[in-house]
């Protein structure tokens, strides 16, 4: 069992840094979901991270730094349009793949010849980031803190159920409360001409476009992003979309819609964005109470909505 530390000061995470450089693993709090760290430059701390996980190791990880300053540590080649992505949008909710320097080893692209790098908005993982580099290390490789296929955590507690029965005495949980966005990352591709979504999040098409001046084009590369895969984000229980909730069934859906008798309302929000924050804890409540089946009204409309449906399909298609 990992160790818990919910007191984030500047020594706690002078410690957290020292735990990353020793090769173990630290989970962390950012602004769309929980991560999974481990020095980035360190192929046998990533390893436990493919471990932990149960994941794949082919599946690429995201590189987190404190500032994009260190994006050239990591790529190459950064074309005009990343760079002003990453000034509108770091730190935030957005990860760039770009070509990859000799520093971005295979075991934290897969293979590939890119890399996804992001710089995280909130003051936990911010903090953790800055001690690491200031004792030396480069970046922060981090998926999402669950088992591969699952709901990713939005809490500390989360994480812990996820994961307490894989971690090492000597990993750690940092808790940062509950996350602001609650859907991961927004990934652009930005090895071509133009930029093109390979996971639609909180930056949406429309503010990549007012960005850049360029128009996002569809990804025509192979590339390997496990949260593509059909079916992900998924709970124990079976999510249904185009159903009306019977008695039993949990229920997600805008605050608009009324609750039919007997069924168990799950989430009200009243806005997408409270949506996006609330869906993945949502769908562990579902899990926490037994429920064999959960139904969604999907939002509609653009911006965060996409990455809702984008979540929502995926979790449908079930585990
Ligand atoms: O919001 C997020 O992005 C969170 C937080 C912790 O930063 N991280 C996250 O990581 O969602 P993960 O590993 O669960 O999902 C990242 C996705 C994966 O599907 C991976 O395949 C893709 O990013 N990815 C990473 N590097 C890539 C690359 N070089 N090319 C294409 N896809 C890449
Ligand atoms: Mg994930």
């Amino acid at each position: 069992m990992s160790q818990f530390l919910s007191n984030c000061t500047a020594d706690a995470m002078a410690s957290a840094a020292q735990r990353l450089i020793a090769g173990d693993l630290v989970a962390f709090p950012t602004e769309t979901v929980y991560g999974l760290g481990a020095d980035a430059s360190n192929s046998q701390a990533v390893a436990r991270i493919y471990s932990v996980k149960g994941r794949p190791n082919d599946h690429p990880l995201i590189v987190h730094v404190s500032s994009m300053d260190r994006m050239g540590d990591w790529a190459r080649e950064v074309p005009e349009y990343a760079i002003a992505l990453a000034r509108s949008f770091w730190p935030g909710p957005m990860t760039l793949v770009l070509k990859r320097s000799e520093l971005a080893g295979d075991f934290v692209t897969g293979g590939q010849d890119t890399v996804g790098v992001r710089v995280p908005d909130h003051v936990v993982a911010l903090a953790l980031l800055e001690a690491f580099e200031k004792v030396g290390g480069k970046g922060v490789a981090a998926p999402s803190a669950n088992r591969f296929g699952h709901v990713s955590p939005t809490t500390a507690a989360a994480v812990i159920e996820e994961l307490a029965d894989y971690l090492s005495k000597e990993d750690l949980v940092l808790d940062g409360g509950a996350c602001a966005v609650g859907v991961e990352s927004t990934i652009i591709d930005c090895t071509g001409t133009a930029p093109s979504v390979l996971r639609p999040g909180a930056i949406s098409v429309e503010m990549i476009e007012e960005s850049t001046g360029i128009k996002v084009t569809e990804s025509d590369q192979e590339i390997r992003v496990s949260g593509s895969l059909e079916n992900h984000y998924a709970p124990m229980a079976k999510v249904s979309l185009c159903e009306v909730p019977v008695a039993g069934q949990g229920f997600i859906a805008h605050s608009s819609y009324v609750t039919p008798d007997g069924v168990i309302r799950l989430a009200s929000p009243n806005s997408d964005e409270e949506f996006a924050r609330i869906l993945y804890s949502a769908l562990r409540e579902a899990d926490a109470q037994g429920l064999s089946e959960v139904v969604v009204v999907q939002p509609i409309g653009i911006g965060i909505a996409v990455a809702i449906r984008d979540r929502l399909v995926r979790a449908a298609n079930g585990r």
